[in-house]
């Protein structure tokens, strides 16, 4: 009896641990089709480890909306379109529901699943140390002395950082830090040693309807730590602001003939990208005053912004004028897929959304065209996305053979990319610093060293020898 008894025990004890273990590899099964899942459907917004990228991290274990498993199933199906989280239902539900949800939750979540990559290494000739620590959220930065930078940060605040210090700039305007708007990118005037013109892009509120956002461009001088003398340069009509919080472009170059140029993104009404009388999805032309240049492509159209310079503009977030070729580069945010290197030629359509090399972000198509007559085609694009934020072009004297080349930031896919380019061509490209935190901004100090803003921190890039 007594036998028998400890026979159908360790039977029992058997199976139990027989059952644990299958379960145990059910689990491992269903997060390994969820993070299949994750790759495919959330990775280009929430990042490669859920660290978040242009949407929150998921990794972080705060959660805006909730975090249970109802929560993350409600929001996946039916998505939060107010704030551009999308809606998944029609194309994951059922077990892949239950998948993705099993490896958002699961512990492997934090684990590499290692991005598509082509592009080689450049890493081991960099030497990478902070340069100034404690930030929160460095957008735009330019320098305007040796070690020291105009900074942003998007939640409202313009500093002025060198490596031993800071201070806040007082009275800049006012901007709205809501989802992807707030105080985005600095620069300064190419005769700022004269005039001391420092310009400002921002997310703007309509001051009768709070809610309503419009990017806009500001200058101002900055007189013992406050900004005065301030002028509006662009802002758009009233009735063109649009209640999303996303898609505001925004960075602000020069050219040598007076010109600045700035884009704002399509803002999540992507039609309007091709509507030449709304200002979002467009790269913007106007002189350094504000005033409109005579012979920018759409002044004699009625009703266009006078400012528009090229259209079917997605989402720019990188922007830069060539200092030897005069080209005009800018680096596009792509839906799921085709983030495009575009050169910007004055009354081009770059095509979105009738062209895309992307799709939907919930898997279905987005448009069958990669190319139209009358649509401009990207330099480059990159699919899967990488999330492009920030550009610059080298031009300092501590790496000579990169002289001339594009710096291009990544916020998802965390690079910072060296881009060969030849007049309007692309010749290739290399990962230049990987696995930082996401970029968001890249520039060049007078000292030729190459800073990087990743999320609370700027780092300085010298030749490792
Ligand atoms: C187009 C970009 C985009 C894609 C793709 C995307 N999301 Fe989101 N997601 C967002 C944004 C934007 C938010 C909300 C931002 C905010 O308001 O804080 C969000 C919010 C969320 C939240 C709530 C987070 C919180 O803090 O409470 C969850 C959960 C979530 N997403 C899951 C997913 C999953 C799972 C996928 C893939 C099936 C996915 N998302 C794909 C943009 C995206």
């Amino acid at each position: 009896m007594l036998r028998l008894l400890l026979l159908t025990s360790t039977a029992f004890l058997f199976t139990a641990c027989q059952q644990a273990s299958a379960q145990k590899k059910d689990m491992e099964r269903s997060t390994e089709r969820g993070a299949a899942l994750y790759a495919e459907f959330c990775e280009s917004c929430h990042g490669v480890n859920m660290e978040g990228g242009m949407a929150p991290s998921m990794a972080d274990e705060s959660w805006a909306y909730g975090g249970t498993v109802a929560d993350i199933r409600r929001i996946v199906t039916q998505g939060l379109e107010e704030v551009g989280m999308p809606a998944f239902g029609d194309v994951i539900r059922g077990q892949n529901l239950d998948d993705l949800v099993t490896y958002i939750h699961s512990d492997l979540s934090s684990e590499k699943i290692p991005a598509v990559e082509n592009v080689s290494s450049v890493e081991e000739r960099v030497k990478i140390e902070d340069w100034a620590t404690d930030l929160d959220e460095p957008w735009g930065m330019h320098f305007i002395a040796d070690d020291t930078a105009l900074v942003t940060e998007k939640s409202g605040k313009l500093w002025q950082v060198s490596s031993v210090g800071r201070i806040e700039i007082k009275g800049i305007p006012e901007s709205v830090d809501e989802r992807q708007g707030g105080l985005l990118d600095v620069a300064t005037d190419p005769d700022y040693a004269n005039n001391g013109w420092v310009y400002l892009s921002y997310t703007h509120a309509d001051k009768k309807d709070r809610k309503a956002l419009m990017t806009k461009i500001s200058r101002g001088r900055i007189k013992n730590g406050q900004w005065t003398n301030e002028q509006t340069l662009f802002q758009a009509k009233p009735e063109d602001y649009i209640k999303t919080g996303f898609h505001f472009g925004s960075r602000i170059t020069f050219d040598d003939e007076g010109h600045l140029y700035f884009g704002i993104g399509d803002r999540g009404k992507k039609d309007e990208a091709q509507d030449l009388t709304r200002p979002n999805g467009k790269i913007h032309r106007i002189m350094r005053d504000g005033s409109i240049p005579e012979d920018n492509p759409f002044v004699e159209i009625e009703n266009a912004y006078p400012s528009i310079y090229s259209y079917g503009n997605r989402n720019p977030q990188g922007t830069i004028v060539h200092p030897q070729t005069g080209v005009v580069w800018e680096t596009e945010h792509g839906p799921r897929g085709g983030d495009e290197l575009n050169a910007i030629k004055s009354g081009v359509n770059y095509g979105w959304p009738k062209i895309s090399y992307g799709i939907n972000y919930n898997g279905t198509e987005l448009t069958p065209h990669t190319a139209l007559p009358g649509m401009e085609q990207p330099v480059s694009q990159w699919t899967p996305s990488i999330a492009v934020c920030g550009l610059d072009v080298y031009t300092g004297d501590l790496f000579p053979e990169w002289k001339g080349r594009l710096l291009a930031g990544a916020l998802a896919n965390q690079t910072v990319r060296l881009i060969d380019v030849e007049g309007e061509t692309y010749k290739g490209e290399a990962i230049l610093i990987k696995d930082k935190g996401r970029v968001r901004d890249v520039t060049i100090g007078p000292d030729g060293a190459i800073y990087v803003a990743l999320p609370s921190r700027i780092v300085r890039l010298t030749p490792n020898e």
